[in-house]
């Protein structure tokens, strides 16, 4: 892929893909993929951090993530889909760049510090040291754009300056990665906070019809709105923010944001409408991703593939690390080297 910029980027397996995913990142990645040399990394090491305890759930979850993924549009014969700890070179990297990552730097990076408040986590070391792995996913590959949520931007900030330091200490090695943001907002929850895996708040890629429209009825609307003939408020309203985002009839949906205004239509009106189209608007996607969750054994072949692929560089990144930092590498070479 000569001439092409490349881009790693990755999810990690915490459970499967949620709506939110798919306007803030997965529909991005899938646009990506022509014009860029993309990695997209299955990231099970950085679900540990926080599942070490559920692995039946981890191993799931990644099979369901790489069927999103798929589902979504992202095509394994354009893009590299990785398995992260399949290859020994993203831990072994992250040893290696956390000897440049101050602890302190790292327990002031506000994710973590998020992060530990609504998860009420103990923290552990891997906990901490999230960010240097993620460091080391992006520069084993010399990844050059990194399209990510602004959750993330404190990541890549740590991902950069780690560069830096190396680059300083031993001579170029790393492009520093530069964030690609996605222009679509977040996408909040059926209950009006960020929409999250383990909130309770998420419409799944995988939940069924039914299942989509409980959310749906279950939603958080306008809580100043007493009766259907109140005036409404749209701005900050979820409703229309899903609407926005999924229904193409877009003259519809300004008559429908004018009815609320004017208190002219209520909210069991425009939530029906919006379960039909976020229904229709999945509905092939869903079917897509079905055929591949009920065939686990072509998701790990896909998996096996894009790792396949991808190792090459990766050990290529690694050695060179290495080397500049000082590890002797007692390879096959070197020992026959110095038998002869
Ligand atoms: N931390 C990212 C997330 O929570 C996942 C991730 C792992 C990642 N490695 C990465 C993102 C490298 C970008 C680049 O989704």
């Amino acid at each position: 892929m000569k001439g092409k910029k490349r881009i790693l980027t990755g999810q990690r397996t915490s459970g499967p893909r949620h709506i939110g995913h798919l306007v803030g990142t997965l529909r991005q990645y899938v646009a990506l993929q022509d014009s860029h040399d993309c990695y997209f990394l299955v990231a099970d090491l950085h679900a540990l951090t926080t599942h070490y305890d559920r692995p039946c759930e981890l191993s799931s979850n990644t099979l369901e993530v790489t069927a999103d993924f798929l589902a979504c549009g992202i095509n394994p014969d354009k893009a590299c889909l990785v398995l992260q700890s399949a290859i020994p070179e993203h831990a072994q990297l992250s040893l290696l760049l956390g000897m440049l990552a101050g602890v302190a730097r790292l327990e002031r990076n506000p994710t973590y510090k998020d992060q530990l408040r609504e998860l009420k986590l103990q923290p552990s070391l891997g906990f901490l040291s999230y960010p240097v792995l993620q460091a080391a996913d992006i520069l084993l590959y010399q990844g050059e754009y990194v399209p990510v949520g602004d959750d993330q931007l404190p990541h890549l900030e740590l991902a950069r300056e780690i560069a830096r330091r190396f680059n300083q200490l031993y001579g170029h090695t790393f492009p520093e990665p530069q964030p690609i943001l996605s222009n679509m907002p977040r996408l909040p929850g059926t209950d009006n906070r960020s929409m999250h895996t383990s909130y309770g708040n998420a419409i799944f890629l995988k939940d069924t019809p039914e299942e989509t429209t409980r959310k749906v009825m279950d939603m958080y609307t306008d809580p100043t709105r007493i009766h259907t003939s109140d005036p409404g408020h749209v701005e900050g309203n979820p409703l229309f923010v899903y609407l926005d985002q999924f229904d193409p009839d877009k003259e519809k949906v300004s008559k429908y944001k004018d009815a609320y205004l004017a208190g002219k239509v209520g909210d069991v009106e425009i939530k029906k409408h919006l379960a039909g189209v976020l229904n229709e608007s999945l509905s092939s996607l869903r079917e897509q991703r079905a055929r591949l969750i009920s065939k686990p054994d072509s998701l790990l072949d896909v998996l096996q593939n894009g790792t396949q692929r991808a190792r090459a560089q990766a050990e290529q990144t690694y050695a060179e690390a290495a080397r500049k930092m000082g590890i002797l590498a007692l390879n096959h070479k070197t020992i026959q080297g110095d038998t002869q």
